[in-house]
């Protein structure tokens, strides 16, 4: 029937840096068959891309005519900028560094809305950031927040970034993902927010895997009653 279109579901998992959201995300979209989109590794693609253009946050100018001739997309995990594989890229500490300071600016925060709701008209999707369930997809069909202590949040950053062979000790990550925190809970665009109506889990204490059940449970729910109502 013409313009019956398809409605995906689209789940939202928020969080501050180091609340486990990529790992969970991954795995629930796994066994839902979903799609993940990580949206934090676009916000860190297009910072990668500016920086290596040499353009500064407050260049808006510059900005604008090199945010029009970027395209990112994520096929299976793997992350493009302009089709140029960036997928290890992005997580250097030089992108980790200044990742906040681009993405609290509108212009790549339009660019990368469009994005983001093009790949939720495409496909089921696990969508996991900052402003997934506030701004992006408000009308999500779940939404979930992490939470979890300061220092738990840090050494999970710490053995992940170590593991990738960075030497850095867990106080710095602890000072870096203090810093992230403040600036993207305090920027005007889309900052950091738990959306009233989230489901707040607290994995400080947590295996993934608990997290992971945990969500595979609401979402079951979630999914039967959204069949029911299209029946
Ligand atoms: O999730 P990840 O640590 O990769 O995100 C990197 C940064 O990208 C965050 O610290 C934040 O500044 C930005 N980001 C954002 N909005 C999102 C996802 C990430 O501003 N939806």
């Amino acid at each position: 029937m013409t313009g019956d279109k398809k409605r995906f579901v689209t789940i939202t998992i928020d969080g501050p840096a180091g609340a486990g959201k990529s790992t969970v995300a991954r795995r629930v979209a796994e066994k839902l068959g979903f799609e993940y989109l990580d949206t934090g590794a676009l916000y860190r693609a297009v910072t990668l891309y500016l920086l290596e253009k040499g353009i500064s946050p407050e260049d808006s100018e510059k900005m604008k005519e090199a945010l029009d001739d970027l395209y990112v997309r994520m096929d299976s995990g793997r992350v493009f900028v302009n089709e140029e594989e960036v997928t290890a890229k992005i997580r250097s500490v030089v992108v980790e560094r200044s990742v906040s300071d681009y993405a609290k600016l509108p212009l790549v925060r339009e660019k990368l809305l469009k994005i983001q709701e093009m790949e939720a008209e495409k496909n089921d999707i696990v969508a996991d950031g900052r402003d997934m369930g506030t701004t992006v997809f408000p009308r999500a069909s779940l939404k979930i927040y992490l939470v979890a202590t300061p220092t738990a949040r840090a050494l999970r950053r710490w053995k992940d970034l170590t593991g990738a062979g960075v030497e850095i000790t867990v106080e710095e990550v602890k000072e870096q993902v203090r810093k992230r925190d403040t600036l993207d809970t305090n920027r005007e665009q889309s900052p950091l927010r738990v959306p009233s109506d989230a489901k707040i889990i607290d994995t400080s204490e947590m295996e993934i895997a608990e997290v992971v059940a945990k969500i595979m449970e609401i979402a079951e729910k979630i999914r039967r009653q959204e069949g029911e109502k299209s029946q």
